[in-house]
């Protein structure tokens, strides 16, 4: 297999903050068009290991790489292939949600015209095309979710890294962004999803791993997984959390 053909490629990857061992030498590889589920309990690493994926965070031994580039030694050409959908929000208040778009293109050197259009097909195609002009406090929670989406997708990445991102999301917002990101796999983008939702990994995902104490402690296809129990009694099995 071609390394292109690895979207996302993590090998004996650890991370200390101080002496605590957030990961543990985990090592994965998602395919081009996979719909990854990463599922873990509360302080599991989930959100470390993207962190690191995308940047964000540096890590003590190991590698990443992003359809085979370094996301250290390659960095811009790592993170331009990832769009990420952040667990917090994290939105500078001054701009409106247009120009916060609009500056997030220019990250990824997309000309200012071209952002635009991109943000307005964006922002329609999330129904927030009337709040364009808004500050993000004046959005609902469910509506500030849709717009890290918008973030995320602005500069078309090949991969779309979400943390949680229909934590705290009614459920027709939670059954419209399932819609979205079905669709956006379909369309081809792989994607890297955490939740707690059981339902939301069994629906949505083609592989599901499971990360505990900063561990892989499984990973399979979806249907292999399910074999014979529900996602909750696996995850229970492997972690002990209800
Ligand atoms: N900046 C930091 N400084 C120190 N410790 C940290 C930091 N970020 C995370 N940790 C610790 O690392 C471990 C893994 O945290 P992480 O945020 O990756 O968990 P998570 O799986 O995303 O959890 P959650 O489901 O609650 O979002 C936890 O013990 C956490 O307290
Ligand atoms: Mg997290």
């Amino acid at each position: 297999m071609r390394d292109s053909d690895n979207a996302i490629h993590i090998s004996n990857l650890s991370k200390f903050y101080g002496k605590l061992q957030a990961l543990n030498n985990i090592s994965f590889t998602i395919k081009r068009g996979d719909f990854y589920g990463f599922l873990g309990p509360n302080g599991a690493g989930k959100t470390t290991t993207i962190n690191i994926i995308t940047g964000l965070s540096n890590y003590n031994a190991g590698s990443v790489k992003i359809f085979g580039h370094d996301v250290t030694r390659d960095y811009r050409d790592a993170r331009r292939l990832i769009g990420l959908c952040t667990q917090e929000f994290n939105f500078d208040p001054f701009l409106s949600i247009a120009q916060l778009l609009v500056y997030q293109a220019g990250y990824f050197g997309i000309p200012k015209e071209e952002a635009k259009s991109r943000a307005a097909t964006l922002l329609q195609r999330f129904q927030l095309l009337d709040k364009k002009d808004l500050k993000y406090r004046a959005l609902s929670g469910g509506m500030k979710k849709r717009l890290l989406l918008c973030r995320a997708l602005i500069h078309d990445p090949e991969i779309l890294i979400l943390d949680e991102p229909t934590s705290g999301c009614d459920l027709e917002l939670k059954f419209l962004i399932w819609d979205h990101l079905a669709k956006l796999n379909k369309e081809g983008k792989t994607i890297f999803l955490t939740t707690h939702y059981m339902e939301e990994a069994e629906k949505l995902c083609k592989t599901i791993g499971i990360i505990n104490h900063g561990r892989i402690v499984k990973m399979d296809s979806k249907e292999n997984i399910l074999q014979d129990k529900s996602l909750q009694d696996v995850f229970l099995e492997v972690t002990g959390i209800e």
